[in-house]
């Protein structure tokens, strides 16, 4: 393939670490941050917040834009910004964070040999050796906190204990303020914490269209491809998922030489990401099920997302007349799409009045399937072209 024929134009862009100059969805939460950070600033006082929202929810990349953003223009009186960002998920005791947070001031102390608090003197040294206002972000700090930190306190209250100015952003998937002690619940009030809400579908697919946008080739993929992986990631409302599968379906496109992004590559991707909930899933399916699934799973490659169940019956007809089966009745059909709807492994979206409803599935490739029902049906069929 040449180069300019790529459709993962900008791959890095798809980390997880990447942090994107626009959060979609999130810019109501990321101004109110930002307009409680900059108010307490500009009266000379540090700002402590809580963020939590489950996985996927955007909780570091919020709180890394907020950081670059406080960094690049906000100010305490005459203190610049400077923000540092530690994720405690590793690091769960206070003398681990504490050296990270040394570094932070270009101290570096060896790991082992002393107590916290000759830790935050040191500490105390590196700030006052470069005046400014430290905002330290605190990323997976639930088992930090529940191990009773006495970190925490101390840098919400800075100020008292002499430690220099800083503010303190914790973030986690759960509500921390009930681990906190009595002492620090008090910088945590209200005002000071933030609950992200799931993304649903639609907020999904909007965050997918911007991604695709940075690093995907124009004109690659189609909105209707990127809500079906919204479809797929919203009962978790999960944006890393999301983007995993989408880094994985362009993958999948480039493997086999396509120059889009189809609906059969997102299926392919989402099998891989997901291949032991496939299995399980699999053994259990009658080969009715399996008829069904391969007769979606092939109209699907011809018409992408979704496909009207009346076109559907009709493709399943054909496929067990080349099966040599018998033919299946149109309450049976039913009954096994409702099956496997229930399953979770296809969707039945009702279609616009007067139209069948229409099918859709993420779960399995159509050669997956073929191989699947060949071996059930003991291989007994000849496969035609
Ligand atoms: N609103 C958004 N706009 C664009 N990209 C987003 C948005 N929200 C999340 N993402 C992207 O989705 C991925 C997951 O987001 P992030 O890592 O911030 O989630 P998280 O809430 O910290 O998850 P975890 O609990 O697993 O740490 C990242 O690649 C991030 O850039
Ligand atoms: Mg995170």
């Amino acid at each position: 393939m040449s180069p300019s024929a790529r459709i993962l134009a900008n791959e890095e862009t798809l980390d997880p670490s990447y942090v994107p100059p626009r959060l979609v969805h999130r810019e109501t939460e990321l101004a109110l941050l930002t307009k409680r950070f900059r108010e307490a600033l500009a009266k000379g006082i540090p700002y402590h917040c809580l963020v939590t929202g489950g996985v996927g929810s955007g909780k570091t990349a919020l709180v890394r834009r907020l950081g670059a953003d406080l960094e690049r223009a906000g100010r305490l009186r005459d203190l610049p910004v400077r923000v540092t960002y530690v994720n405690c998920w590793r690091r769960a005791s206070d003398r681990t964070v504490m050296l990270d947070l040394l570094r932070s001031v270009k101290v570096s102390l060896p790991d082992r040999g002393y107590s916290l608090s000759e830790m935050l003197d040191v500490f105390e040294q590196g700030i006052r050796r470069t005046p400014q206002h430290l905002v330290i972000l605190l990323d997976e700090a639930s088992a930090l906190v529940k191990q009773e930190t006495k970190l925490v306190y101390l840098l919400s209250r800075s100020h008292e204990v002499e430690l220099g100015s800083i503010s303190l952003v914790l973030v986690a998937s759960e509500d921390l303020f009930p681990f906190l002690d009595a002492a620090s619940r008090s910088s945590f009030g209200v005002t000071h914490r933030l609950a992200l809400s799931p993304y649903d579908r639609e907020a999904l697919a909007d965050i997918l269209e911007e991604r695709a946008r940075i690093a995907l080739r124009p004109g690659s993929v189609d909105r209707d491809v990127l809500e079906q992986i919204a479809r797929i990631a919203a009962p978790n409302g999960d944006a890393r998922f999301a983007i995993e599968i989408l880094g994985g379906a362009a993958h999948a496109a480039e493997d086999v030489g396509a120059d889009s992004v189809l609906a059969e590559h997102v299926r392919r991707a989402k099998g891989s990401l997901l291949p032991t909930m496939a299995e399980s899933h699999l053994e259990s399916l009658s080969v009715n099920q399996l008829g069904v699934l391969l007769a979606l799973s092939r109209s699907l490659k011809r018409r992408g997302v979704a496909v009207p169940s009346q076109k559907l019956r009709a493709n399943h007809a054909a496929l067990v007349e080349e099966l040599g089966a018998p033919p299946m009745s149109r309450t049976t059909f039913w009954r096994t799409l409702k099956e496997l709807e229930r399953d979770g492994l296809v969707t039945l979206d009702p279609g616009a009045s007067g139209e069948s409803s229409q099918v859709g599935m993420d779960e399995l490739p159509a050669s997956l399937l073929t191989t699947l029902l060949e071996e059930r049906t003991g291989g007994a069929r000849s496969r035609k072209a």
